[in-house]
């Protein structure tokens, strides 16, 4: 049985001042919650202050990206056991922010990947179809390359420690959420391609829905048979949106 997890990416958002106080709002109402897995993903400057608010609590925390490099002439950059000494777990990787606005390839993502298992991080590999690409009926096909980069440069094994989150670009941040239907088809297309893989890994991989999550759409896209949980963002701004959605699961 796959454990929810709902995980909140804040963006290029907030400010010390703010997440303070929805740290504190997040410890106060889910901080004790053990039945499901919870992540908040900060900007890189407040990875510290989540751990100094949110270290003891049952919410986890993590960043929104990660040098595939280990150390040395990247100035800018931040490595995997960076990420570790601050307590992380998680760390997203190929977000469609970062591969449409900063380039980053199929393969570069894969290092990614392996990079943040490397420093036993837990990588959320964001995947996902653009408008254009679903409506040329593409979807699949890009999905299926996108997880494959990073299959076939890990392997399954390797693979099993990472998370993977379906976000269809047009539902990000437009209000346009894919309805429960759409989501539930990618969700079964990809458990399937893992399957191929490695069945025990398929069966196990939380596979995270993201676009337009909020608390009055969540229920139902928990509902699917393959989604096991969310990955929010504007909706995970507000505490109270975390929160119900955090209660829907
Ligand atoms: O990573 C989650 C994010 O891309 C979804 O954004 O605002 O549509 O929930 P949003």
């Amino acid at each position: 049985m796959r454990r929810t997890f709902v995980a909140g990416n804040w963006k290029m958002n907030g400010s010390k001042a703010e997440n303070q106080s929805r740290l504190e709002a997040l410890v106060a109402a889910l901080g004790q919650r053990q039945d499901i897995d919870m992540a908040v993903f900060p900007s890189m400057p407040y990875v510290a202050q989540c751990q100094q608010i949110l270290g003891g609590s049952t919410v986890a925390w993590g960043a929104q990206n990660v040098s595939e490099h280990t150390g040395g002439a990247f100035t800018g950059e931040t490595s995997s056991q960076m990420l570790r000494d601050f307590e992380c777990r998680y760390v997203l990787v190929g977000h469609s922010e970062r591969r449409e606005l900063f380039a980053e390839s199929n393969q570069q993502v894969a290092e990614k990947f392996k990079a943040a298992v490397d420093s036993e991080l837990v990588p959320v590999l964001c995947v996902g179809e653009t408008l254009e690409q679903r409506e040329a009926g593409e979807t699949q096909r890009i999905i299926s390359e996108q997880i494959e980069a990073v299959l076939s440069l890990v392997g399954s094994d390797v693979f099993a420690n990472g998370v993977v989150a379906y976000e269809p670009v047009w539902a990000i941040g437009t209000g346009k959420t894919a309805s429960p239907e759409q989501a539930q088809e990618v969700h079964s297309a990809i458990r399937a391609q893992l399957a191929e893989a490695n069945i025990a890994m398929a069966e196990a991989m939380q596979i995270l829905y993201g676009g337009s999550v909020k608390p009055e759409n969540a229920a139902a896209i928990f509902a699917q048979q393959d989604v096991d949980g969310a990955l929010v963002g504007g909706a995970s701004l507000k505490a109270e949106d975390f929160i119900a959605i955090c209660d829907a699961a």
